[in-house]
């Protein structure tokens, strides 16, 4: 599902960010980055600090 309309990113590309990190992603900014996106208008950010805080899977 898409979460971010300005970058077109889906929640998806958010947890495969975060898998795939050297570090732990604590911001939308961070996680973006390592998309290759910026933060916009930021009405994502609740839903990608909501991914963030999900349990890892073990
Ligand atoms: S919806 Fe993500 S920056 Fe605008």
């Amino acid at each position: 599902m898409i979460i971010c309309s300005c970058n077109a990113i889906s929640d998806h590309d958010v947890r495969g960010a975060v898998e795939s990190a050297d570090i732990e992603l604590c911001s939308t900014a961070q996680v973006y980055n390592c998309l290759g996106h910026l933060v916009y208008c930021g009405l994502c950010s609740r839903s990608v600090r909501r991914i963030l805080q999900e349990p890892e899977a073990a």
